[in-house]
């Protein structure tokens, strides 16, 4: 088995050697996002491809193209209750490929050309690599789109439309804890003979402390998981740059009480690489994706705290099944390849459920969007406290 990027794992071995043993959260950092040699970061091989059939994951947009058709529609909605605006900005960030952002462009095109005319899109993507691949996705909208590496580039308060991602937060670095012993402490890693392998550290930061007390999580001993600090900031950097309109945050995780739940004592955090899932972060190194589910109630109350209120929360398949899908699927011609792909983002027992979608909304009265018509949770689903 690889150990990774041989340049890579240099890069890695010359910081701990250099520091001692890193949290994991760096270690994540630098597989992901070493600025040369990063899984996200380094120019692909030839036909090497990361996101797609022949890479090491795909996502809803390799699939078909309704959840940006769906996104479109759900965007004219948005234009309506904004009044309009000229320009209407939509925001996409870590745009992957640029296929979701080919989608909603060449559906707003076809659907709703007035929006399509007024319509900026701005892609936040933090790799040059993937933002070559995304130039090559969207040549015939060059002149409506700007891309950007990240948030601070938007300014304060600039944006008045809609603001979305689909698998961002889950693929930023994460720390890694454990309880033992009545002791919440972090997963560190070293080297030893020639290989990383974890340590456990008294905490690097007391935001991790805080983290959990915020949600109102006590870990019984024994328990591992992950907390993303990466998260929450960027949802306030997200609130800040909006001055009025809607966010949505699409990606595979839970309210909290379910992420710290018993069923998920030994965490989420999980790697792929050729289709194929791997629980051990320490081979193929910059060679395979790493992730781990997102928590959705720390983004709503951290968005909350940051005047973004919670207009809903959905799952994939309802999501699209309130913007029309059925229509959209009956375009197909019934057990068609295209028919068949669309069903698969609305599989219950697949994507349709496994994907959330945090909708939340700013300088507005709370609308009633038709992604959010049909109601897969009652209650307070994303409530910090645990369910009575
Ligand atoms: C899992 S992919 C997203 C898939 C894509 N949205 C889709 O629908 O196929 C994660 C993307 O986010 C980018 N990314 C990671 N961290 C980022 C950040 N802080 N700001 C912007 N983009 C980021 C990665 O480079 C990558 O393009």
């Amino acid at each position: 088995m690889t150990l990774g990027h041989p340049e890579l794992i240099a890069a890695i071995a010359s910081e701990i050697s250099a520091t001692g043993p890193i949290p994991f959260v760096r270690f994540m950092e630098l597989a992901l996002y070493h600025p040369q040699f990063g899984y996200y970061m380094r120019p692909p091989e030839a036909h090497e491809e990361r996101i797609g059939w022949s890479g090491d994951f795909y996502t809803s947009s390799d699939v078909h193209p309704i959840l940006g058709q769906a996104l479109a529609r759900q965007a004219q909605q948005v234009d309506s209750l904004l009044g309009h605006p000229n320009p209407f900005v939509v925001i996409e960030m870590g745009p992957g490929k640029g296929l979701l952002a080919r989608h909603v462009l060449s559906a707003a095109h076809d659907e709703c050309p007035a929006l399509a005319r007024r319509l900026r899109y701005v892609l936040i993507e933090r790799s040059a690599s993937m933002r070559s691949v995304q130039q090559q996705h969207l040549r015939p909208w060059f002149d409506q789109i700007t891309w950007l590496e990240d948030l601070s580039g938007l300014g304060e308060s600039s944006t008045t439309g809609l603001m979305f991602s689909n698998e961002l937060p889950d693929a930023f670095p994460v720390h890694r804890v454990e309880m033992k012993d009545g002791v919440l402490l972090e997963i560190f890693v070293e080297i030893r003979d020639g290989r990383f392998v974890e340590c456990l550290r008294p905490l690097s930061q007391s935001a991790l402390r805080e983290y959990l007390e915020r949600v109102r999580i006590e870990l019984p001993d024994g328990y591992r998981t992950e907390i993303n600090l990466a998260a929450s900031a960027w949802m306030q950097q997200v609130a800040g740059s909006l001055n009025r309109g809607i966010v949505m945050t699409i990606d595979y995780g839970h309210a909290a009480r379910d992420l710290y739940g018993p069923e998920r004592s030994r965490g989420t955090l999980i790697c792929y690489h050729a289709q194929m899932t791997s629980e051990d972060p320490y081979i193929r190194v910059g060679l395979q994706d790493m992730t781990a589910h997102v928590d959705f109630t720390t983004l709503a109350t951290v968005g909350e705290a940051c005047g973004l209120s919670v207009t809903g929360f959905t799952n994939q398949m309802s999501f699209l099944m309130g913007l029309g899908v059925e229509e959209l699927i009956a375009r197909h011609e019934p057990g068609s390849r295209e028919f068949q792909a669309a069903v698969h983002l609305l599989k219950p027992e697949g994507m349709g459920r496994t994907f959330k979608i945090l909708v939340q909304h700013k300088g507005i009265e709370r609308p009633e969007l038709d992604g959010l018509a049909f109601k897969p949770f009652f209650g307070s689903a994303l409530s910090a406290y645990a369910a009575v």
